[in-house]
């Protein structure tokens, strides 16, 4: 089949590419023409394992194409596909410009049927505006073309988007149309194989369910931090508390680990986008303020115990920070906690010497050259004559660093883990002053570490 997506960035590349691997002829335009010129160079922008190999090949069998000339998308693609950002307005409703520009760009080049795919995550009630904007734009040039808008969210998880593609876990259809159903259903055919995950429902059930996914998602880990910070003022571990509660099947252990606040592209605006839907609606949502709310406060428990241990005094002092990205294989740090806590740290006079595996072009991209901020090439670099560490993402090379090297390198052993990466009472055992999310005061593990220590004498 012919497609063409609209937005190559996370979520119309892995689309685009993942489309042409399973034989359909794909055309990707943006408005970025750098990046359309890199990716007709062969070059990714974006770190997502496996994209880089697909898109290759994509291009090579020549079923994957990049451009920045919108009339030729409108005419290749029966399907036309809107995958461009939706990013949040000043009062944290989603910001339709982008998808309501291409909306416009698709009638006013419109010459025979298509369908018009909603992939960006939008609020209740948009395919009904791209709907109007693609009939104003062809009635002001007097043409009137068939055409169908559906609701088809994308559920991609960064890191892992390009599997999450392949084998998704649910294929969700709103329209309005069973004919465009089937054809849409034909289309993603391919990833749909073993059994049937494609969900057909209307268009604003489809649209509401993309905001629900992430916003239960997000509630999920604002109600691990909120008692976590509960059990650290309560003498509890809340590493206990998660792996008691998870045991019950109805609550499972996905997505309830403690830690220091989500971030990335989605989970922070879509919880305010939904919040924003509801407030529209003449609807006061209890639920979405608060897990924002708890999020908020959550980006700044890193820094606030850095501070608390330094008494307060951070000018001069040298943090290093490992990891940078939002979460574990991607370089997206946007809304990522590591920036919340490095502009904390600078805004109280502190230095960073940072690492990440795969995104520091992108800190780099973000915040230039800056004299408080040493982008290091290892890990080990970073926390070279550093006051403290904090560990911000949970990226799987920091789970089991040389500890006895951390202590030699950093000026004080302190650690600071936002994703409680270690073991409280063996880190104390080896020296070190150790912060954990919810896992109580090093200090307070004296009993835990002597019951600990007993065993061991029982045991010879
Ligand atoms: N990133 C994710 O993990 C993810 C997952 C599911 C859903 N989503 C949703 O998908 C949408 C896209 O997210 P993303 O992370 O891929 O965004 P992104 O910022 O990575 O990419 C958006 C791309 O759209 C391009 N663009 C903007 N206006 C355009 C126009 N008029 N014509 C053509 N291209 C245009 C931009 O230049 C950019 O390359 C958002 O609504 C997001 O909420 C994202």
């Amino acid at each position: 089949m012919r497609v063409t997506i609209f937005g190559s960035g996370y979520v119309g590349l892995v689309t685009g590419a993942c489309l042409a691997e399973a034989g359909n002829h794909v055309l990707c335009i943006d408005i970025d023409a750098e990046k359309i010129d890199r990716l007709n160079n062969g070059e990714i922008p974006i770190y997502e394992p496996g994209l880089e190999q697909l898109v290759k090949k994509g291009r090579k069998s020549g079923r994957l194409k990049f451009s920045t000339d919108v009339a030729a998308g409108v005419q290749h693609g029966l399907f036309q596909f809107i995958s461009v950002g939706t990013p949040p307005d000043e009062d944290g409703s989603a910001d339709l410009t982008h998808v309501l520009a291409v909306a416009r760009s698709i009638g006013e080049q419109l010459e025979e049927y298509r369908i018009i795919v909603d992939k960006s995550t939008v609020p209740v009630g948009t395919a009904d505006l791209v709907r109007a904007e693609i009939r104003n734009a062809m009635s002001a040039r007097k043409r009137n073309v068939e055409f169908d808008v559906v609701s088809n969210p994308e559920f991609l998880k960064e890191g892992a988007a390009v599997e999450d593609f392949m084998k998704p876990n649910r294929i969700i259809i709103g329209t309005d149309n069973p004919r465009t159903a089937e054809l849409l259903r034909a289309l993603y055919e391919p990833f749909n194989r073993s059994h049937d995950r494609a969900i057909v429902m209307d268009i604003r059930s489809a649209e509401l369910t993309k905001y629900a996914a992430n916003a239960m998602l997000a509630t999920k880990i604002s109600f691990m931090n909120e008692l976590a910070n509960l059990a650290e003022r309560t003498g509890a571990d809340i590493e206990h508390v998660r792996t008691g509660i998870g045991s019950d099947p109805r609550i499972g252990y996905e997505f309830i680990y403690p830690g220091c606040g989500y971030g990335g592209s989605c989970f922070p605006k879509d919880v305010q986008a939904l919040a924003a839907t509801s407030k529209k609606a003449g609807y006061h949502s209890e639920l979405l303020q608060a897990v924002e709310n708890v999020n908020r406060r959550q980006k700044q428990v890193l820094f606030e115990k850095i501070s608390a241990h330094f008494g307060g005094e951070l000018e001069g002092k040298v943090i290093a920070v490992w990891g940078l990205s939002f979460k574990p294989n991607t370089d997206d740090m946007r809304e990522a906690s590591s920036r919340a806590l490095m502009e904390a740290l600078w805004a109280a006079g502190a230095g960073v010497r940072a690492y990440d595996p795969v995104a520091m072009g992108e800190a780099r991209r973000i915040y230039g050259e800056r004299e408080n901020l040493t982008l290091c090439e290892t890990a080990e670099q970073a926390v070279e004559n550093a006051d403290a560490l904090a560990i911000v993402t949970e990226w799987r090379e920091f789970r089991s660093p040389d500890f006895d090297a951390l202590k030699e390198k950093l000026r004080t052993p302190a650690i600071f883990d936002g994703r409680n990466l270690y073991d409280p009472a063996f880190l104390h055992d080896l020296g070190f002053r150790y912060f954990g999310i919810g896992r109580g005061d090093p200090l307070s593990l004296e009993p835990q570490r002597d019951r600990r220590k007993d065993r061991e004498r029982r045991r010879g």
